[in-house]
């Protein structure tokens, strides 16, 4: 059975750079797919890595007036998306008529995602935000809570803290994960499989940890053995 918290993001430039890694979806349940693929190849690409057994994760991050984006996740959803972001920024409504759209289709659920960590406090400042990143982050999420966003896109840095505050019934999603001894790359709060598990995030997105490994399966099975130890040490009271 694929491992449903894990997520390998196809940071791709073409489906037919990604096609090789098709075969992980033995054992990981979720692919990502980004803007880069997408806008290369259209949804032809959700198709062909549905077709190759992975549930869809299409990181869209919508964010336009209600109406527009509700067309969207209306047209998208045909496709057969399990999960599809948007940008909690676009608003209570924006986002609660996505997540009526996105219910409609019985398959697709809404993610949102809140401060981008490409932005810092300055950023916000220069947006006319005048808080502190991790204030804006529980911000965003308690308005997409209350617009009915069950699910969302943190840091490890975030993901305890979100936890907290959004309860057992939030699904998690968190990248910047690296394995135990791995490089950064150029992610700056990275955390290791186990410990963003053990803080409570639910689907780990990993890419060139994956992508860019001399074995791929190896070290795919490397991270699910760390998530699935530490999965089991929470269950042990
Ligand atoms: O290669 P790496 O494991 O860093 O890939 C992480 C994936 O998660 C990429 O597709 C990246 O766009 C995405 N992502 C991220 N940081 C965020 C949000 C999304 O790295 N804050």
């Amino acid at each position: 059975m694929p491992n449903h918290h894990l997520a390998f993001a196809l940071d791709f430039p073409s489906l037919a750079d990604a096609r090789p890694y098709f075969t992980l979806s033995k054992h990981i349940r979720f692919a990502k797919i980004g803007l880069e693929l997408f806008c290369r190849e259209g949804p032809t690409v959700v198709q062909q890595v549905a077709d190759a057994g992975f549930h869809v994760f299409l990181d869209l991050k919508l964010h336009d007036i209600p109406a527009t984006v509700e067309r969207a996740v209306d047209n998208l959803a045909t496709l057969g998306i399990h999960l599809l972001t948007v940008h909690t920024f676009g608003g209570p409504t924006m986002l609660s008529r996505a997540v009526q759209a996105a219910q409609k289709s019985g398959t697709t659920q809404i993610v949102g995602v809140t401060v981008l960590t490409s932005l810092d406090t300055t950023d916000l400042s220069c947006l006319g935000i005048d808080r502190a990143v991790a204030d804006q982050t529980e911000r965003l999420a308690k308005m997409a809570w209350q617009a009915g966003v069950r699910a969302f896109v943190c840091s490890p840095k975030e993901v305890a803290h979100l936890r907290s505050t959004l309860g057992s019934d939030a699904l998690l999603i968190t990248p910047g994960i690296r394995p135990a001894a791995a490089a950064t790359q150029d992610q700056k709060r990275v955390a290791t499989p186990a410990s963003a598990i053990a803080d409570g995030a639910d689907i780990l997105v990993v890419g060139r940890p994956i992508r860019d490994a001399q074995d791929p399966e190896a070290a795919t099975l490397n991270i699910l053995a760390q998530i699935n130890q530490s999965l089991a040490s929470k269950t042990i009271p």
